[in-house]
Parts: C-alpha cells; sequence; structure tokens
C-alpha cells in the first residue's frame, strides 16, 4: 500500500519528475535547500496566489509553507508587488543606501521592542552570525548557550543543536573547534542558572522564544520571563531568533506579545514581506558597536565590521516596507491566527475520531501535528500522548513524515516542513475545511496501511 501513494505522487508530476531527473546532473544534491529534498521530484511551483500554489504539472495546493514563513500576507501580495513594481523601475540594486532604507528601519523601530537600532543583512542567517559576533564583541566572551532543537539558520556557530542527537554536529564541514564554543541544554530553567553559573565564557543565550524549530518544541511565556531574568542576572546577552516569530505572533514579534526585551532580536522572512534579507536589531548599547567614531584606532580594531552587497536593497526594502505597514495594525496576523486555530481544532477531532496516537497543536497562526510511528507507544489515553520533550517532537521517523506530507501533497495540501505549516491572512475558511478533508483522509490511509499507531 505504501507503493500506492508514491505512486500516485509521481503519476500525478511528470514534468517534475523529469526536471528532477535533469536537475540531479546540474544542481549539487538535486535541490536547492535541503528540506525540498523528495526521493521522487521535489515541487517545482510555477505560480502562486493568495494562499495557493500551482506546480509545472498544474497541481493546486493550499501551501501552508508561505515561502517558509515569509508571506503573512499571503502569495503575491498586491501592495507588496505594486512596490516592487514601481522601484524596479528605478534600479535593481544601487550598492548605496537609499532613502526607503531609513523609512524601512524606522518602522522595525516602531513596530519591535528591543529594536532601538537596526542593521539590515540579508537572511535570517547572516542575522544569526552577525547577531553572534556583536554578543562575542560587546562580552569579549566565546561560547553561545542554546536549547535542544532550536534552529537558528545552516552557518558553522550554529552547527549543533538542532537536530537530534543534539550533541553531533548537523553537517560535515564543521570544525571541531567552533563546535565546542556551542552548548546545547534541554530548555529548563533550573539547566540554564547551572549553566551560567558554572561557566564565565558564553557570550550569548539564543534561542527562537516560541520553542525549537518554530514551536515545535514550545516554550512557554513564563519560561521567557525566567530566562531574560537569569540572562540579566548573570550578564549574558539575550538574543531571540525571531526570524518565523517577528510580525507573526503580534506586530512586535513574539516580544510584543510576552511583554519580554531581549538585548538583541534577529529578523528575517516577514521583515522583507516575501524577498530576501533580514535584519539584526537591538539596543543601542550593544548596536553602537558598528559606529566609526572618526578615531583611526578605534575604526580599525574597536568596532564590529559588517558588510554585504545586497543589505537593504531597493526591491527587499520596497516589499518590506509595503507589507510591513499592513502587518503593523495586527489584522492579517489576527486572521491567520484564527485560521490556524480552526485547523489544529479540526486536527485534533480528527486525530480523536480516529483514534490515532498524536495531537495537533501550536501557538498563532501556527500547527504542528505530532504523530506516532506504528504501533505507538502504547499511550491509553490521548492525554498520555502530550510530551514537551524535544528528542520526542522532533523524532517523528523519516517514513511517517513522509508518508504524512505525500499523503496531503497528492490530496493538494502542502506543508511548511515536516509534520507542521503556517498560515496567512489569505487563508479561508474553505482553505481549512479543504485540508482537514485532506487530512482526515490521510490520517485514515496512515491508519490503514500501519504507519501511524492507535490510542489505548
Ligand atoms: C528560526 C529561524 N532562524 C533562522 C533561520 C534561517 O533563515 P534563512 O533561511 O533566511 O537563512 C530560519 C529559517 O527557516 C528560522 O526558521
Amino acid at each position: 500500500m505504501s507503493v500506492s501513494w508514491a505512486d500516485t505522487y509521481a503519476e500525478q508530476r511528470p514534468k517534475a519528475v523529469a526536471l528532477y531527473g535533469q536537475a540531479k546532473g546540474v544542481i549539487a544534491g538535486g535541490v536547492g535547500h535541503d528540506v525540498r529534498h523528495n526521493a521522487i521530484a521535489p515541487m517545482y511551483i510555477e505560480h502562486a496566489r493568495g494562499s495557493r500554489k500551482w506546480d509545472v504539472d498544474g497541481n493546486e495546493y493550499i501551501d501552508y509553507g508561505m515561502g517558509n514563513g515569509a508571506l503573512l500576507l499571503g502569495h503575491s501580495h498586491p501592495a507588496a508587488i505594486q512596490a516592487v513594481q514601481e522601484t524596479v523601475e528605478k534600479g535593481l540594486h544601487f550598492g548605496n543606501d537609499h532613502p526607503r532604507m531609513v523609512e524601512w528601519a524606522g518602522l522595525i523601530h516602531e513596530l519591535i521592542p528591543c529594536a532601538e537600532r537596526v542593521r539590515f543583512d540579508n537572511s535570517g542567517t547572516e542575522g544569526t552570525m552577525l547577531a553572534l559576533r556583536l554578543a562575542r564583541a560587546y562580552t569579549g566572551r566565546t561560547k553561545v548557550l542554546r536549547f535542544e532543537g532550536h534552529f537558528s539558520g545552516w552557518h558553522d556557530y550554529v552547527g549543533k543543536g538542532a537536530y537530534p542527537p543534539f550533541d553531533k554536529a548537523v553537517s560535515l564541514g564543521i570544525p571541531q573547534s567552533t563546535l565546542d564554543t556551542i552548548l546545547v541544554i534541554p530548555a529548563d530553567l533550573d539547566q540554564v542558572e547551572r549553566t551560567l553559573r558554572g561557566d564565565r565564557d558564553i557570550a550569548a543565550v539564543m534561542l527562537e522564544p516560541s520553542g525549537a524549530s518554530w514551536g515545535t518544541v514550545p516554550l512557554t511565556a513564563a519560561f521567557n520571563r525566567g530566562l531574560r531574568e537569569l540572562t540579566t542576572r548573570y550578564e549574558v546577552p539575550l538574543i531571540y531568533d525571531e526570524v518565523i516569530t517577528g510580525f507573526r505572533y503580534s506586530p512586535g514579534g513574539y516580544q510584543g506579545l510576552i511583554g519580554v526585551t531581549p538585548d538583541l532580536a534577529v529578523l528575517g522572512k516577514i521583515v522583507t514581506g516575501g524577498l530576501p534579507g533580514g535584519a539584526v536589531v537591538g539596543c543601542a548599547e550593544i548596536m553602537k558597536q558598528f559606529d566609526y567614531t572618526g578615531d583611526r584606532e578605534h575604526d580599525r580594531y574597536g568596532r564590529v565590521s559588517h558588510l554585504g552587497t545586497f543589505n537593504a536593497n531597493p526591491l527587499s526594502t520596497a516589499s518590506g516596507i509595503a507589507s510591513l505597514r499592513l502587518v503593523a495594525d495586527g489584522s492579517p496576523g489576527a486572521q491567520a491566527d484564527r485560521m490556524a486555530d480552526l485547523l489544529r481544532r479540526g486536527m485534533e477531532e480528527i486525530l480523536e475520531g480516529e483514534g490515532a496516537a498524536g495531537y495537533a497543536y501550536g501557538d498563532s497562526s501556527v500547527f504542528h501535528v505530532y504523530l506516532e510511528a506504528y504501533p505507538g507507544s502504547g499511550a491509553k489515553s490521548r492525554a498520555d500522548l502530550h510530551t514537551t520533550d524535544a528528542a520526542t517532537l522532533k523524532g517523528i521517523p523519516g517514513q511517517v513524515v513522509t508518508a504524512f506530507q505525500r499523503n496531503l501533497n497528492i490530496r493538494g495540501v502542502d506543508l511548511m516542513s515536516y509534520t507542521g505549516g503556517l498560515t496567512s491572512a489569505a487563508h479561508t475558511r474553505e482553505d481549512v475545511d479543504q485540508t482537514l478533508t485532506a487530512f482526515q483522509e490521510t490520517i485514515q490511509t496512515l491508519l490503514e496501511t500501519r504507519v501511524i499507531g492507535r490510542v489505548g
């Protein structure tokens, strides 16, 4: 039976399969991003609008990836498209600052509580790398304290901790000396306290404030408050990686939602409204390390250096401003939240009704589905299933993830990655209803084919 959904997936996608054949001859690894890997064929999307996207074979999807989380307003929002069209007429890239960049920084400064100063870069990965450089320069220390399962991009300084086993490098090619600078512990305040007390070489604590991997392993506001208190007490800069949560959890990000102000925050995705780019923001005290003073000694040896050809490029600036202006009043986020809430509840009802060993969860406009591989853990009731353990929630076996994703794909639904997704302001009740039908059929199939287990 497991063959049949693989067959259906391939049969629905003859052009994608052919393209993938060509891609493997010219594209290293066959795809542009590890998460896009698919043994049959990755998705080749031709166009997208609102909550939907269409692939080269004409298959239509309700999209819960939304540009890897960049599109809170939905695909091809007219305001962002118009802003980019008007800008592109004036030139693609000047390699200079330009007036709209100041406007963009001003908007971010107004929205994000910790953003006394803003520095633009090109991606979330660049942002976390730069934030760590700032924290190291400020403290004169070396290490970063991270939590199990948290993802902060793909550079070497976060090269451990994102996937289980959390003490092993996520990739070949990362120097051991760099891995030694990364401390990974469970998200537990007692352990944080012990670690900060015992190791005075920690330059920063950096985390996804909503929890590991866009909330796959959720964190609470209470944890975040405790962490703020501990990092203040031990004088260790607190860095929020708000690449996902920024502007999504509230117009002021996760920090705006819960009223905890980190020292630095990393923004990406929504900040540009869907084009490449990002920003590091933070308190003036740390961000002033970028300043030139005119003193030769200081300017050569006493500051944090940062370059980047495409920083705050005009097109990303234009779509960023257009999107943030709309996001600012909170209504797009609220609509996205409502749709995710409907999805989570509907999925919960279905999982319960089918007796499946799994549950749906998440905050804001994010949903996740935890599923136990067949035969399941033998949980007697649905309540027994719940766990916040990172290794469990991030350890759903690959064959379950693939079967879940593929069954949804052949029914016209695409996830962000793993077993979860994100909604946008463009998602509707009709999308939710259609998704829940596909979800129910998927769960039934996975139970029938003994991919996932049952409760009781
Ligand atoms: C929380 C978080 N931090 C950092 C990144 C890296 O951002 P980018 O892919 O723009 O480099 C991501 C990307 O998904 C992310 O989710």
